[in-house]
């Protein structure tokens, strides 16, 4: 009998701290107060609902933004002063990178605030304030109209509430669907537009371990970079202006050097992209059996081609290294989707979740009535739109994404010759010249003929032997006729024929421009290629859109059917990019039998790494005589100098940069990416087996001021001891 209780106890206990485990959810900040706060606590956290977000006090929210088109950074100073992924700052280091100033290579540390570097065209995001707005969207949505009536309905309403929230500011404002239209939220926005380079390690760090690392505990990448917030001598958002004083933000986060341990309370504060956690298994079996593995295989042909250049020169390093950095990012995640979701049986999983469903809704006639054909329906759907869809990522990935390269040049023609067209005026023409001219410039700076060469061959081919006819462009066809599908034979062509294949023959037509080169640039190969695959792309693109709309819809009963069904179930809504909070706690874990994972790796790890011959792991001699001399300062834990750890934030693609916090509200890390084993959360999530990496903060401290001597910048932070 009592070992009956004990049992009984142990088995309570078990299940109640894997109950407190199961930290899956991106949480919606305004309604942490009402669903999320108290478990917080209970996890640890000490600070309120308000202070994470608040419109009547300075909260997280505001020391927190969108980065760029995709990520996320914190502020650390009263100066404005903003920490973000080497990877998020990628390209601005890159384009202010040269053989000369390779900053990829050696870092970039300003040494004041004069010798920061300027960023056209990046900004930096800030949520004002949220609101629910699903009443005011829905307003006028009777049962009965057909989609294109609510769509037509809501989308009015919509534009309706922004214009109203924005008026006479200069914010932002955007309407998103959550729970695929069963709730809509208001955002109000405001933007940065003058954001400087401040700092950046050098690749053999920020990026340590490369695309061999990426995605994979033990992990050993200081992967940050820091930018500075400029404003009008207001406060207010300005262009770039040397007249631009440092923005004085409301609130930074202060940072931690107490360290972790597991068990600790973490929070992650970010813009996670995109889930599909809610989705059927239809969706699941279209992308690891028809759309993943087909691109994997495009992108392994592509790496294999930029790989096989990058290790012969230092340019063309520099020319291919932020291109393959991105074919290989997604195309390592694929395949550890297809892993991930394989081994946990999600598509089984989900089939019996169905299984359930029906029997749920079989039972009532009402619900028959109403959610009875969706599975049916569902199945249809996704029969249809996944060739559809794989035929236009093909397209993308051979014509518009690092595939035949100088496509992407030409495409920005198409202004000048409708401008020419439509009897634009000289200074307009100009104007547009001019921008091309910047145009090849950048384009050209990271091009390399031979690569870019052997990359059109190979797409051209893989496009010939693996996509069905009817979605070959009308130009492709041509040339796969012409040339009886020797694609090298038609790249040596148009190596002669093109003005868009070398920076002078571009250069000397653009300088010498007069309207009659219109007609060039028509007949010209490239450009003619462009123009054909453009449209083909439209046409696949409509109709991906409309069968996807038929989805959407789909996706909108299901979840709702889903809410009814399981009305105990506290629903988080999948990522949509906008501000979400993600809570759990510092803890390793077991990828595979007999092996676990520590929560942390330190600098030990990467002296171990070290290989002078292999790029990704070529030490920095700073970095090693630091090591050697044990000269750590601050920053070590029991002797070492913590680098990474692992947590159990439910997190995805655009949360990287995303503020790590700690149970006082301290930054103590930077996230940056998910364990291997992991990464189909984006689908499913595994409590076992995902987990988020962060930079632990204190290597970037410690990096900024042993390493590039510019602890001048720690002197603007807050650090808590
Ligand atoms: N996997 C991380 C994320 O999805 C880091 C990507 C950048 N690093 C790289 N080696 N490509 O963004
Ligand atoms: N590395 C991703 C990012 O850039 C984060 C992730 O997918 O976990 O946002």
């Amino acid at each position: 009998m009592i070992r009956k209780f004990v049992r009984l106890i142990v088995l309570f206990i078990i299940l109640s701290s894997s109950l407190l485990r199961a930290d899956e959810g991106m949480w919606i900040p305004i309604l942490i107060k009402k669903f999320n706060i108290e478990i917080m606590q209970e996890k640890g956290f000490k600070l309120s609902a308000e202070d994470i977000y608040s419109v009547n006090q300075a909260s997280m929210k505001d020391a927190v933004m969108i980065f760029g088109g995709g990520c996320t950074a914190d502020l650390i100073s009263d100066q404005g002063l903003i920490i973000t992924n080497h990877h998020c700052g990628y390209r601005p280091i890159q384009s202010h990178s040269t053989v000369d100033h390779d900053y990829l290579t050696n870092g970039f540390w300003a040494m004041s605030q004069e010798e920061e570097l300027i960023n056209p065209g990046l900004t930096v995001t800030f949520l004002k304030w949220m609101k629910d707005v699903t009443g005011e969207v829905l307003k006028g949505i009777e049962d009965g109209m057909s989609e294109e009536e609510m769509s037509d309905i809501k989308q009015e309403n919509i534009d309706g509430i922004k214009k109203e929230a924005i008026e006479e500011t200069h914010f932002t404002a955007q309407v998103k669907p959550f729970y695929y239209g069963n709730q809509y939220f208001l955002f109000v926005n405001e933007t940065y537009k003058d954001i400087r380079l401040v700092g950046a390690p050098p690749s053999a760090i920020g990026k340590f371990g490369g695309d061999t690392d990426n995605w994979m505990w033990p992990r050993h990448t200081g992967d940050f970079s820091l930018f500075r917030i400029y404003a009008g001598k207001d406060n207010e958002p300005a262009e770039y202006s040397p007249d631009n004083v440092p923005f004085k933000p409301k609130k930074f986060f202060p940072i931690s050097l107490k360290g972790t341990k597991p068990g600790d309370f973490t929070m992650v504060l970010g813009y996670p992209g995109s889930t599909y956690e809610y989705v059927p298994s239809f969706h699941l079996q279209m992308l690891t059996r028809d759309i993943y593995p087909e691109l994997i295989d495009v992108r392994t042909k592509k790496l294999e081609i930029m790989q096989n250049a990058m290790e012969k020169s230092t340019e063309l390093r520099i020319q291919y290294s932020a291109k393959a950095a991105g074919v290989s990012n997604s195309w390592k995640r694929w395949k550890g989707e297809i892993r991930g979701l394989d081994k946990l049986d999600a598509v089984i999983k989900k089939q019996e979740y169905e299984k359930r469903f029906m029997e749920w809704t079989g039972a009532s006639s009402e619900r028959n009535r109403k959610y009875g054909k969706l599975l049916e329906r569902y199945e249809e759907v996704y029969d249809e739109i996944a060739p559809v869809r794989l035929g236009q990522s093909y397209l993308r990935e051979v014509f518009f994404y690092n595939g035949v390269e100088n496509i992407s040049l030409a495409s920005g023609f198409t202004k000048l010759v409708s401008m020419v067209g439509n009897d634009a005026s000289p200074e307009e023409i100009d104007e547009v010249l001019e921008s091309l001219r910047k145009r090849a410039a950048s384009f050209f700076k990271d091009y390399d003929p031979a690569t870019g060469d052997a990359l059109a061959v190979a797409m051209l081919s893989m496009f010939d032997e693996n996509v069905p006819e009817e979605y070959y462009p009308e130009e492709f066809r041509k040339i796969m006729e012409k040339y009886n599908r020797n694609y090298q034979t038609w790249i040596k062509k148009v190596r002669k024929k093109s003005l868009f294949m070398d920076e002078e023959t571009l250069l000397s037509f653009l300088n010498s421009f007069k309207t009659s080169g219109v007609k060039k640039i028509k007949k010209d190969p490239i450009y003619m290629l462009v123009q054909s695959a453009g449209e083909t792309y439209g046409k696949i693109h409509s109709e991906y859109g409309k069968l996807n709309q038929d989805l959407e819809s789909l996706h909108r009963v299901y979840m709702k059917a889903q809410m009814e069904f399981e009305p105990d179930k506290l629903f988080y809504p999948d990522a949509n990019f906008s501000l979400r909070v993600s809570y759990g706690e510092v803890l390793g874990y077991d990828p595979r039998d007999a092996v676990f994972y520590k929560h942390y790796t330190t600098l030990e790890g990467v002296i171990e790494k070290d290989n002078p011959e292999i790029y990704d792991y070529d030490v920095p001699d700073k970095l090693k005589e630091l090591y050697l001399k044990k000269d750590y300062g601050r920053y070590s834990q029991d002797g070492k100098i913590p680098i990474c750890f692992l947590a159990t934030n439910h997190t995805t693609g655009g949360n990287s940069g995303s503020p790590v916090i700690d149970a006082e509200g301290n930054l103590i890390g930077l996230n940056f990416d998910r364990a291997w084993e992991g990464v189909m959360s984006d689908l499913m999530f595994n409590a076992g087996q995902c987990r988020n990496i962060s930079l632990d903060i204190r290597y970037a401290l410690f990096i900024i001021d042993k390493f590039a001597g510019a602890g001048y910048l720690l002197d603007e932070m807050t650090l808590v001891e």
